[in-house]
C-alpha cells in the first residue's frame, strides 16, 4: 500500500463551499470553479462530503441512492468533469462513503418496510421487549437508537437519526452491494474514499441492554469489523495500487486503529479519531461548557503519535471538519490573536507524523458562527439537543451559549470568499446564515503580508520538501509544560524542532531545561514562524502570544 505521508488533503463540505447557480447551496460546478485556488494552496486530494441523492436530513449522510449525484449538487457529468479538471491540476478526488447506514428513503429500506424478507435482512430489525425497544441504546443524535414500525411490530436500529437505518453487514449481499458501489466510483476515476463511521459496521450477534453506557461498547470496533474491512479492501480499492482511503473511527482505541491502518493489515490507508476533540467536554458530555484542557490535549496527541509510530499505524491529522466547531474559536483566540493562533494551531498539527487535513475556510482562519437564535441553526443534531436541553429545563440563553460553542453548524457556515454581499459564495440567500464575525474572507486574507493562506502554503511545502517531516520519528519535549506543545521530529541526522505557544502570555523555551539541551548549540535554521522576528535571549527562545517556530537543526 502506498504511503501518504507527503500528502495534504483538503475537505470540502459541498453544500457550503461555492454556489455556482444562485440557489443558495454549494454545488459541484462551484468546486470546479475554485480549483485554481486549491491548486495554489498546494493540496493533493479533495475529499468531498457526500454528493449522492439524499433527502438531506443529515446533509447527505443519509444516502438514498449511492449511484446518483443529488440534483442540488449537480450531475454525474459535473462530477466527472471535476475529476478530470482536478487531475489536470495534480489533485485527486475522494468521495465520502456512508456505509454504516442508508437513508430510510433508500429503495432497500422501502422494500424492507414493505415486508420483503430479502431487504428486511439488509437492516437490523428486532422485536421489542415488553413494549419497550429491544435494548436501551441511545442514538448519537439523542433519543432511543430504535424506531418502532407499527405495521411490522418491530423496531429497526439507527445509531444516528431515525431516518438513517443501520445496515446489516453480516449479510453478504449487503456487503456485495456496497463493494459494487465502490467499484462503480473507482471506474469513474475517483482517487479514493473517506468511509463514514466505518468502525461501527459490525454489530454484535446478540443485542443486550447497556447498564454502563449508551450501547457503544457493543458495536464500536465490533466483532467482525477487521474481517469486513479486509474484504472491502480486497474486493474494491485494493485492486488499484494507489487509492487513498481514510476511515472515520468513532470512540475507537489505539489498538484498533493500528489494525485499521497498518499497511500489512490491508484495510485502510489511515484513520481519523476524535479523542483530542473531547478535551472541552465536561465529564464526557459534549453539550456542556468547559475551557479546553491543554494538558489533556497534549497527552492525547502524544499518546496517539507515540502509539501509532510504534506499531506502524497511520494517522489522519486534523482539528477541523464539518462536525466540529472551528478550532481557532475553540483552542485559539478568534479575536485579537486570530491570525497568530490560527497559524500556531495549523503548525502544531501539520508538523506531526501522519497526513494533514485542512477543512474549508480553516486556511484563512474562519471562526465559529455565533448564531444567536435557534432559528439560525440547521443541523439535526443541534436541533435535537436544543429540544433535549429544553426538556432538561435549561434556560434558552444557556442552551444558545452551548450551541454557540458546540454546534456542528459552526463548521458549516458558507465559505467567506470575499467581503461583498453573498461573500462570493452565492447571489441568493444561503441555506444557512453566514458566520456573524465580519472582516474575514479569503480575498482579504490574501491582501495581507501576514496572510494565513500563504502560511498554510508554506506548511504544505515544508512537508513536501522535508523527509524528516514525512517520516521522522516523533518525540514530545517538556510534556507537562503549562503553555507549550513542543516536539522533535528526527530522521537520521536530520532534526526538526517544533515549538507552539498555545496561550497569549509570552513564555521562554529554555533548551537547557529540556531533552534537547545540546541541539541549539549546533547550527540551526528557522524553517517557519508565524512572527516576523525570532527572539533568542541568553540562549532561550522567547515565544510571543500564540507563536510557533519550526527549527531545522543542521547535521554536523
Ligand atoms: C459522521 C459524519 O461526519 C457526520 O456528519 C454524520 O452525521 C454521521 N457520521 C452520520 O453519518
Amino acid at each position: 500500500m502506498n504511503n501518504f505521508d507527503d500528502k495534504v488533503i483538503y475537505q470540502i463540505y459541498v453544500k457550503s463551499f461555492m454556489d455556482s447557480n444562485g440557489d443558495g447551496l454549494g454545488d459541484i460546478p462551484g468546486i470546479t470553479g475554485r480549483l485554481d485556488y486549491l491548486e495554489n494552496l498546494g493540496v493533493d486530494y479533495l475529499w468531498l462530503t457526500p454528493v449522492f441523492v439524499s433527502p438531506m436530513n443529515d446533509n447527505g449522510y443519509d444516502v438514498a441512492d449511492y449511484y446518483k449525484v443529488d440534483p442540488s449538487f449537480g450531475t454525474l457529468e459535473d462530477l466527472t468533469h471535476l475529476i478530470r479538471e482536478a487531475e489536470k491540476r495534480g489533485m485527486g478526488i475522494m468521495l465520502d462513503m456512508v456505509f454504516n447506514h442508508t437513508s430510510t428513503a433508500h429503495e432497500w429500506f422501502r422494500k424492507a418496510l414493505a415486508g420483503d424478507p430479502k431487504y428486511k435482512d439488509y437492516y437490523i430489525f428486532r422485536k421489542g421487549r415488553n413494549g419497550e425497544p429491544p435494548t436501551n441504546w441511545i442514538s448519537k443524535f439523542g433519543g432511543s437508537a430504535w424506531e418502532y414500525v407499527p405495521h411490522l411490530d418491530e423496531y429497526y436500529l439507527h445509531l444516528f437519526d431515525r431516518t438513517q437505518a443501520d445496515l446489516n453487514w453480516d449479510n453478504q449481499n449487503v456487503r456485495q452491494e456496497l463493494y459494487d458501489i465502490v467499484n462503480y466510483w473507482l471506474d469513474k476515476g475517483v482517487s479514493g474514499f473517506r468511509f463514514d463511521v466505518v468502525n461501527l459496521i459490525s454489530k454484535p450477534e446478540v443485542f443486550i441492554n447497556d447498564d454502563e453506557g449508551d450501547g457503544r461498547r457493543f458495536y464500536t470496533d465490533g466483532p467482525r469489523v477487521h474481517e469486513y474491512l479486509k474484504e472491502l479492501h480486497r474486493e474494491t480499492f485494493g485492486r488499484t495500487d494507489n487509492a487513498i482511503t481514510v476511515g472515520e473511527m468513532s470512540s475507537t482505541s489505539l489498538e484498533s486503529c493500528v489494525r485499521y491502518s497498518n499497511p500489512r493489515e490491508k484495510e485502510l490507508s489511515m484513520v481519523f479519531n476524535f479523542h483530542h476533540l473531547k478535551v472541552d467536554y465536561e465529564k464526557g458530555d459534549k453539550w456542556s461548557l468547559k475551557e479546553f484542557d491543554f494538558q489533556e490535549l497534549k497527552d492525547i496527541l502524544n499518546h496517539w503519535q507515540e502509539g501509532m509510530e510504534l506499531h506502524d499505524g497511520k494517522m489522519a491529522l486534523f482539528f477541523n471538519n464539518h462536525d466540529q466547531p472551528r478550532v481557532v474559536s475553540r483552542f485559539g483566540d478568534d479575536g485579537r490573536y486570530r491570525k497568530e493562533s490560527a497559524k500556531m494551531l495549523a503548525t502544531s498539527i501539520h508538523m506531526l507524523s501522519g497526513t494533514p487535513y485542512i477543512y474549508q475556510g480553516e486556511e484563512f482562519g474562519m471562526t465559529n458562527a455565533y448564531f444567536d437564535s435557534i432559528g439560525e441553526y440547521r443541523d439535526v443534531e443541534s436541533i435535537n439537543y436544543y429540544n433535549i436541553l429544553k426538556e432538561e429545563n435549561l434556560q434558552e440563553e444557556e442552551i444558545l451559549r452551548i450551541l454557540q460553542a458546540k454546534s456542528r453548524d459552526n463548521g458549516r457556515t458558507p465559505v467567506l470568499w470575499t467581503s461583498e454581499e453573498g461573500h462570493g459564495f452565492t447571489t441568493a440567500k444561503p441555506w444557512i446564515p453566514f458566520s456573524k464575525i465580519t472582516g474575514i474572507s479569503a480575498e482579504e486574507d490574501l491582501e495581507n503580508q501576514d496572510s494565513i493562506i500563504r502560511y498554510y502554503r508554506k506548511l504544505i511545502r515544508l512537508r513536501k520538501e522535508n523527509p524528516v517531516i514525512q517520516k521522522g520519528s516523533y518525540r514530545i519535549i517538556q510534556k507537562n509544560h503549562p503553555s507549550l506543545f513542543s516536539y522533535l521530529r528526527s530522521l537520521g541526522e536530520e532534526k526538526v524542532l517544533v515549538i507552539n505557544n498555545f496561550y497569549h502570555e509570552e513564555v521562554f523555551f529554555d533548551p537547557e531545561e529540556t531533552e534537547v539541551r545540546n541541539l541549539l548549540s549546533q547550527r540551526y535554521q528557522i524553517l517557519l514562524s508565524n512572527y516576523e522576528n525570532f527572539t533568542l535571549q541568553d540562549g532561550k527562545i522567547l515565544l510571543k502570544p500564540y507563536e510557533s517556530v519550526v527549527i531545522a537543526i543542521e547535521p554536523h
